[in-house]
C-alpha cells in the first residue's frame, strides 16, 4: 500500500512523494508557518511553494524547524518552488532563483519550476523566451542546487519547444480537478516521461457539492475531497491539496487505503467540463 511518503521516480535520479501539500493563497505568515508544520507533522513529505505565494520564508522555516525538532533528514522532505512569470528569460530567472534560495533558507530545492509559460497573446517570441528561461533552469540544475527542474501551466505546444533540449522537464504542474482533466497535456506528458502534478486538485472547493461525487463519497464511505484526490492519484497525477485546517490537512492525506473502481473512474472522467479556474496559459501576461 502506498503512503504519503511513497515516491514516484522522475525522469532523472530523483523521486517525488505521490501527494504534496499546496501553499497557494496562504499569505498570512503565521498561517503559512503553522499549516506547513501541521502538514509535516501529519506525515506529508512534499511541500509546494512559489515566489508568487509570498510564503517561501515561512514555509522554509517550518521545514527547517520540523527537521531539527524531529531528527528528520532533509532528504526525506521534497520541496518545490517556482520562478514567477515576470522573471522569464535567462538572466532574470537566474536572479529569481537566488532570491528564492535566500528567502527559503534551504541548501537545495528538490524541484524548481517555471510557473507560467511565455504566451503568444503577450509575447511574439514566446517560444524563444521559454527556451531562454529553460537554459537558465538547466544551468541551475547543473549547479546541483536543485535535484530536478520542470514547468507549470505548460500545454503541449509550450512543452514541444523544450523537447529539443538534452534535459527535458521532469514535471509539469497544471490545473486538474473533476471536469478539468486536461487529457491532451496529461497524455503528452505521460508519453514523454514527464510527471504531472495537479494544482487546485479540489477545484478550489467548487467540486465538493457535485452530486456524482457526493454519491461516490457515500458509496466508498469517504469525503468528496478524498474521492477527488484518489481519482487524481489513480490517474498517476500527484495532487497538491491546500488547506489551513488541521482536520482537512489530515483528511486529504488519508487516501491510500481504498481504490476507486474502473467504472467509477470513468464516471468521474465524464463530469461536464468546468474549464480553467483562472486564465488559460495561452493568455498569461
Ligand atoms: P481550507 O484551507 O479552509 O481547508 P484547492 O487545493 O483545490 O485549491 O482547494 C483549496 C480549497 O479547498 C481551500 O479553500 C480549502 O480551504 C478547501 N479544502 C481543502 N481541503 C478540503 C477538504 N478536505 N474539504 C473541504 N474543503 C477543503
Amino acid at each position: 500500500m502506498s503512503t504519503l511518503a511513497t515516491r514516484i521516480k522522475l525522469n532523472n535520479d530523483t523521486a517525488i512523494p505521490c501527494l504534496g501539500f499546496g501553499t497557494y493563497k496562504i499569505k498570512d505568515p503565521v498561517e503559512a508557518y503553522n499549516s506547513t508544520k501541521t502538514a509535516l507533522e501529519t506525515g506529508y513529505r512534499h511541500i509546494d511553494t512559489a515566489a508568487f505565494y509570498e510564503n517561501e520564508k515561512q514555509v522554509g522555516q517550518a521545514i527547517n524547524d520540523f527537521i531539527k525538532e524531529n531528527n528528520v533528514k532533509r532528504e526525506d522532505i521534497f520541496v518545490t518552488s517556482k520562478v514567477w512569470k515576470t522573471e522569464l528569460g535567462y538572466d532574470k530567472t537566474l536572479a529569481a532563483f537566488e532570491k528564492t534560495m535566500s528567502e527559503i533558507g534551504l541548501d537545495y530545492l528538490d524541484l524548481y519550476l517555471i510557473h507560467w509559460p511565455a504566451s503568444y497573446a503577450f509575447d511574439d517570441d514566446w517560444e524563444n523566451t521559454n527556451r531562454d528561461t529553460w537554459r537558465a533552469m538547466i544551468e541551475i540544475y547543473k549547479s546541483g542546487r536543485v535535484k530536478a527542474i520542470g514547468v507549470s501551466n505548460f500545454l503541449t505546444h509550450h512543452l514541444k519547444a523544450l523537447m529539443e533540449f538534452d534535459i527535458i522537464p521532469a514535471v509539469d504542474q497544471i490545473e486538474i480537478n473533476p471536469g478539468f482533466l486536461q487529457e491532451d497535456t496529461v497524455d503528452f506528458c505521460q508519453e514523454h516521461g514527464i510527471l504531472v502534478e495537479a494544482w487546485s486538485p479540489l477545484g478550489r472547493g467548487k467540486s465538493l457539492d457535485h452530486p456524482l461525487l457526493k454519491e461516490l463519497a457515500d458509496k466508498y464511505g469517504r469525503t468528496v475531497a478524498q474521492i477527488i484526490l484518489r481519482w487524481e492519484i489513480q490517474h498517476d497525477v500527484v495532487p497538491l491539496p491546500k488547506s489551513v485546517n488541521p482536520d482537512r490537512i489530515a483528511q486529504n492525506a488519508n487516501v491510500f487505503d481504498f481504490e476507486i473502481s474502473d467504472e467509477d473512474m470513468e464516471k468521474i472522467d465524464a463530469i461536464e467540463p468546468y474549464g480553467n479556474s483562472g486564465h488559460s496559459p495561452d493568455q498569461a501576461d
